[in-house]
């Protein structure tokens, strides 16, 4: 068994990420850590349903006994906080699966725009992986530290990627329109997140301003040998999770919907996640909410020149935690499934 623990289980990603890891068969918990308590306090006392089933402590976080205590350490932190720590739990040995945006961007100057301030350890970006598995399995068991992908960069390159590796895409022809759920935008207090202020109402945030924007632009321009830059427009959808990304992409030569259909089809064929719809169906984020699965579907607009890409996603799920865990899966030599299904 392989020793894992979580820092900022007490977060949304953090409580999913325990959720799996608690049913993964070739792992064990055992180190859990937040931040907001003084001493080590039975889990059980944040989580009353995991009484009886997990008989551990967490912890105020301490990279010290982290490294020692298990052997791969998720990290679902707020923006800024993984890379203070994780050069020293490289350095002591322990696989580190990032699920913040901090080992993203491979550019410390777009890091810097996105995030509005400076990467203090830019040195690990060099080893880190960006874990997406659909595009970078087979380099994923030489790494040590994954940084796994934003759930908005998760749907958008889902959607996209077939024809951006097919170079079909021009680097202006990609129109990004997607909604998350408010479990998108993690636990803290925001007087915008408030339910009164989310239920019932539909907005538009960040847009084209999105941290995730030079993230879908640096994947898909790596993907396409091109520079993209997309349009990219998020939106708070009043739903606790789950994100849908509807992806307007402008074909450099026509295509007919009969092609278009198979080049997904053939470009996910031995995916165990991402699940491309025969038509007339199209996603649902209901459908694939508590899961890692990705559903796609594909509409070319008659003249043949526009395709549409709708994808969904869990944003806790394939958007984060799943992911985390299929990384860590591909990471360690397990079944890419396990845990997971
Ligand atoms: N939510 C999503 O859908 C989603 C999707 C993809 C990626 N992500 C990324 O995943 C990361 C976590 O997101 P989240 O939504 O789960 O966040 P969250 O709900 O706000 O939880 C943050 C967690 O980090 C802990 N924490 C904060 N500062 C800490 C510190 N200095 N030391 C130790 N623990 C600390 C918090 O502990 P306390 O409770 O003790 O403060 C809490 O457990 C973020 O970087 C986010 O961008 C989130």
């Amino acid at each position: 068994m392989v020793r894992v623990g979580i820092v900022g289980v007490t977060g949304y990603s953090g409580r999913e990420l325990l959720r799996y890891l608690l049913r993964h068969p070739h792992v064990t918990l055992t180190y859990l850590a937040a931040r907001r308590l003084s001493k080590p306090t039975p889990i059980r006392d944040i989580y009353p349903e995991l009484a009886g089933r997990l008989n551990l402590d967490y912890r105020p976080f301490a990279v010290k006994e982290a490294a020692a205590s298990a052997d791969l350490l998720f990290l679902a932190l707020p923006p800024g906080v993984a890379m203070t720590v994780v050069p020293a739990l490289l350095n002591a040995g322990t696989f580190v699966i990032d699920l913040s945006g901090d080992y993203r961007l491979m550019s410390t100057r777009t890091f810097a725009r996105a995030y509005g301030f400076r990467h203090r350890h830019p040195q690990a970006l060099n080893d880190a992986l960006y874990g997406l598995p659909e595009l970078y399995r087979e380099h994923l068991s030489h790494t040590r530290l994954v940084a796994n992908p934003g759930c908005y960069p998760t749907a958008a390159i889902l959607a996209a990627a077939p024809l951006v590796a097919k170079r079909l895409i021009a680097p202006d022809g990609i129109i990004i329109d997607a909604k998350s759920g408010v479990s998108g935008a993690g636990k803290s207090l925001k007087e915008e997140l408030l339910f009164t202020e989310a239920n019932e109402d539909l907005r538009a945030y960040k847009a084209n301003d999105h941290q995730h924007m030079p993230e879908i632009n640096q994947e898909l321009g790596r993907l396409g040998r091109s520079r993209f830059q997309v349009v990219f427009v998020p939106h708070l959808a009043p739903m606790t999770r789950g994100l849908f990304a509807t992806v307007y992409l402008r074909l450099k030569r026509r295509a007919t919907a009969s092609q278009v259909q198979r080049w997904y089809n053939t470009f996910y064929r031995d995916e165990p996640f991402v699940h491309v719809l025969p038509p007339p169906a199209l996603p649902k984020t209901a459908r694939v909410a508590h899961t890692n699965d990705c559903e796609l579907a594909v509409r070319v607009v008659p003249g043949g020149r526009t395709v549409i890409a709708l994808a969904a996603i869990d944003n806790l799920g394939k958007g984060a935690a799943g992911q985390a865990i299929q990384n860590m899966n591909v990471l360690l030599g397990f079944e890419e499934t396990a845990g997971l299904q």
